[in-house]
């Protein structure tokens, strides 16, 4: 059996129980570092992903195998490679709270009428969707940076936009900055972990 599990924004607090407890039942537990490592008490066998990782290796193992995945794995997240491997009948996904859910919760935003956008690892016309709607949540990577969303703004005079950044959400280092254009290009800050919202005008 192959079981999903979203682990929420990062801390543990934001796991829900039954996660936990399927997190407790697995026999391979597969997941990025900065997952596998809050889960170091687990004893079983332990598999880190990354780009190159051969994922039918994996899931061909015996037991319970168990993939962490961020946030809400199924919101542009792991679900939709595993997907590609596993019967639906031999999958069970459990749904966790996303960063974009947890960034809304600390803007005191409704989610109501909100636009997710990925640029992690892809491209999308995000000039498009901000052009269209007066709520676009970003999720980032190294390359689509908090600047860079800022620039194409730019590029297109979208200067009565909000950006709101949120770093390394729920961990200690927690930071929800919010910028104007201009004042998002002319710093310098390199962000960490983070997701980016817009809005049209102050919320
Ligand atoms: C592959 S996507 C997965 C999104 C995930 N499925 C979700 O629901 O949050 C990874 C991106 O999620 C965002 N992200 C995940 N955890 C975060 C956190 N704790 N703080 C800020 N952004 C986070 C970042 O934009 C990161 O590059």
């Amino acid at each position: 059996m192959v079981t999903i599990v979203g682990i929420g924004p990062g801390n543990k607090k934001f796991i829900t129980p039954y996660a936990l407890e399927k997190i407790k039942e697995a026999d391979v537990l597969v997941g990025g570092k900065r997952h596998l490592k809050e889960f170091e008490d687990i004893d079983c066998e332990k598999i880190a992903i990354n780009a190159s990782t051969d994922y039918q290796h994996i899931l061909n193992k015996k037991g319970n195998i168990v993939i962490l995945a961020s946030g809400e794995p199924s919101l542009y997240g792991i679900t939709e490679v595993i997907l590609k491997y596993v019967d639906k009948s031999q999958l069970e996904i459990i749904p966790g709270i996303s960063s974009i859910q947890y960034m809304c919760a600390k803007l005191k935003i409704t989610m109501n009428h909100l636009t997710v956008v990925s640029l992690h690892g892809r491209s999308e016309d995000l000039v498009k969707k901000v052009k269209k709607n007066e709520k676009v949540a970003v999720l980032t990577d190294n390359t689509h940076t908090p600047q860079f969303i800022a620039a194409l703004l730019k590029e297109e005079n979208l200067y009565d936009r909000k950006i709101y950044v949120g770093e390394n959400l729920s961990y200690d280092s927690e930071r929800i900055y919010s910028f104007t254009v201009e004042e998002l290009l002319n710093s310098n800050k390199k962000f960490d972990l983070n997701v980016v919202v817009i809005t049209c005008g102050n919320i």
